[in-house]
């Protein structure tokens, strides 16, 4: 039987992601969508046949989805997935799971009140690519450097919500960041020092106050060092990780 699945937040991540997976799945079908845009709800809402909504709880309330996908902007997150959750309906959350701490520990706590599993999109962990690295890391010997890297060029880091600290959360840490610091706590764990530079300055005319660029300097007790370089300005459009290790300990002739 497939799963009834509903998607809240039509923009970019869920026409590109989300719409074409569900439209392809074996296991799940879309029975709703929501999005509070009503020119944008209408648009696909139209095209894909199914009933439409401007507000989650509505669409909750009466088509009854066994989970929902949540790909709004980062400050809706959290609302749109208490009241999922206040149903007893799962979430596939678009990342970041939260924007702070204290929103995470929320997140949870309304989750595990409301019997419901909340899973975030970190979808590299399914990607053979990465997974093979996970398992090959034991075999390259010791690991000493780490420098990861994901850059695009926007011509304008303020457009949108994600120009914006309140409605956004972060700048190029928290959105574009966010898989290569979970590759790296998948790889290595979580280290035991973080510095991090951010800038807010590419363009100065722009008016935003998420940052555009940001260098993190990550130490680990174990000996591994690390960078991440991010940025929303620089071209050309990169994502890469490089591992460094230590030569092979020679072994003792014993003799
Ligand atoms: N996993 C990935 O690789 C990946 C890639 C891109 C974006 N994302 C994530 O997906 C999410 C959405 O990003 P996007 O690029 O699609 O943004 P977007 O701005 O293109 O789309 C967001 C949509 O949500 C709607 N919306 C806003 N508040 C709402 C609410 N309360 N209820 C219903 N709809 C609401 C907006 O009208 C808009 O259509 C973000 O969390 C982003 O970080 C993930």
């Amino acid at each position: 039987m497939k799963r009834r699945a509903a998607i809240i937040g039509l923009g970019h991540q869920a026409a590109e992601d989300h719409l074409p997976g569900l439209l392809g799945s074996s296991r799940a079908e879309l029975v709703a969508v929501c999005d509070n845009n009503p020119d944008i709800l209408h648009q696909r809402a139209d095209t894909l046949g199914v009933p439409g909504f401007t507000q989650a709880g509505d669409l909750l309330d009466e088509t009854v989805p066994d989970f929902v996908i949540v790909a709004v902007p980062h400050h809706a997150g959290r609302a749109v997935t208490e009241e999922c959750a206040a149903r007893g309906v799962h979430v596939l959350k678009e990342k970041p799971f939260a924007t702070s701490v204290e929103e995470a520990r929320e997140l949870a706590g309304i989750c595990h009140k409301g019997r419901v599993e909340l899973m975030v999109t970190l979808q590299r962990r399914f990607n053979p690519i990465y997974s093979s690295v996970a398992g090959m890391l034991d075999q390259i010997g010791t690991p000493f450097l780490v420098g990861g890297h994901c850059s695009f060029h926007t011509p304008d880091p303020g457009a949108g919500w994600r120009g914006d600290l309140k409605q956004a959360g972060g700048g190029c840490i928290l959105d574009m960041g966010y898989h290569l610091i979970d590759l790296l706590l998948w790889y290595f764990g979580l280290p035991s020092r973080v510095i991090a530079e951010f800038s807010t300055t590419a363009l100065p005319e722009g008016g935003y106050d998420a940052e555009d660029t940001a260098v993190v300097q990550l130490g680990y007790d174990s000996g591994l060092y690390g960078s991440l370089v991010l940025s929303r300005w620089m071209a050309p459009k990169t994502e890469f990780m490089r591992v460094g290790r230590l030569p092979p300990r020679p072994v003792r002739d014993r003799r």
